[in-house]
């Protein structure tokens, strides 16, 4: 699929790797709903970027009628939806069993909420909106992007409602794309490495300065416009479906 007039919703669009797929997704022709809950953030991208070309709805992705809005301002304002990137998610971490007291289970429930779940809702309601549209001249509807993370295969010490939530979109992904075959809407996942984001450079040194010793080539962090330049090409290569793609320079994440 062609990015040229194509609908974009990007969850997370505001910042980090979903902010760098709204500028390269613009850039390169797309219209842009980013579905996030940082106001300021996603209004100053629509400032700068045009309004014409980029809206903002602010969206809860862990709440079902906040998305189903979202797709109705989608189809509102731009009558149709492409592609749906799934960014939106956190970081969090915690032993199992900590000095003081063992792991909180509310903070392993939001976390399970905010990446997969979120992820899963989003998907959902984006896929039904695809659904509506004729075909490109391929047949296809549509293409979802969802983000995981090489935590989801090698998860650090501290790391397991992280990495169970990643893990349980990468799981998905072939899933995702044999339900949804029969809609020709395809379903891939970026699995990154570590990345130059707002998330990771409030991270202390102490953490930051293992794993960029963990990068291989390029030895360093990626940047987030790295992330857009895959996402891209997954909605351009037609044949790319429930795969899960890892963007990291070869890192292997140790134990700690
Ligand atoms: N930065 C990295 O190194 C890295 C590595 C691997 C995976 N990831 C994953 O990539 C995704 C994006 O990370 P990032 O580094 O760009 O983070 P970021 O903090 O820069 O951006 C995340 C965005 O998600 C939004 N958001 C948070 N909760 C939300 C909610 N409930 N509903 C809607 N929007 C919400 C935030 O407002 C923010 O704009 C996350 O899922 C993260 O786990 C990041």
């Amino acid at each position: 699929m062609e990015l040229k007039d194509k609908v974009v919703a990007i969850t997370g669009g505001a910042s980090g790797l979903g902010e760098a797929s709204t500028r390269h997704f613009v850039a390169n022709g797309s219209k842009v709903m980013i579905l996030d809950i940082n106001d300021d953030n996603a209004k100053a991208i629509c400032d700068e970027l045009g309004d014409q070309n980029v809206k903002y709805v602010n969206t809860n992705i862990m709440e079902e009628q906040p998305v189903i809005d979202a797709m109705s301002k989608i189809e509102e304002e731009f009558g149709k939806l492409h592609v749906a990137i799934n960014c939106a998610g956190t970081g969090y971490g915690a032993r199992i069993l900590g000095k003081e007291a063992p792991h909180l289970l509310d903070h392993f429930k939001f976390i399970i909420d905010l990446n997969l779940v979120g992820t899963f809702n989003v998907m959902r309601l984006a896929a039904q909106l695809m659904d509506k549209n004729e075909g490109e001249e391929n047949g296809e509807k549509g293409v979802i992007i969802n983000t995981a993370s090489i935590a989801g295969y090698e998860g650090q010490i501290g790391q397991s409602a992280y990495t169970a939530s990643k893990a349980g979109v990468i799981g998905m992904t072939l899933t995702a794309a044999r339900d949804l075959a029969r809609h020709s809407i395809r379903v891939n996942t970026i699995a990154p490495g570590i990345f130059d984001t707002p998330l990771m450079m409030s991270a202390p040194d102490k953490v930051r300065d293992p794993l960029l010793e963990s990068t291989q080539f390029p030895h360093r962090f990626g940047q987030p416009s790295e992330f857009g330049l895959l996402a891209a090409h997954i909605v351009e290569n037609p044949y790319l479906n429930g795969e899960t793609i890892r963007l990291d320079s070869a890192m292997r994440m140790t134990p700690r």
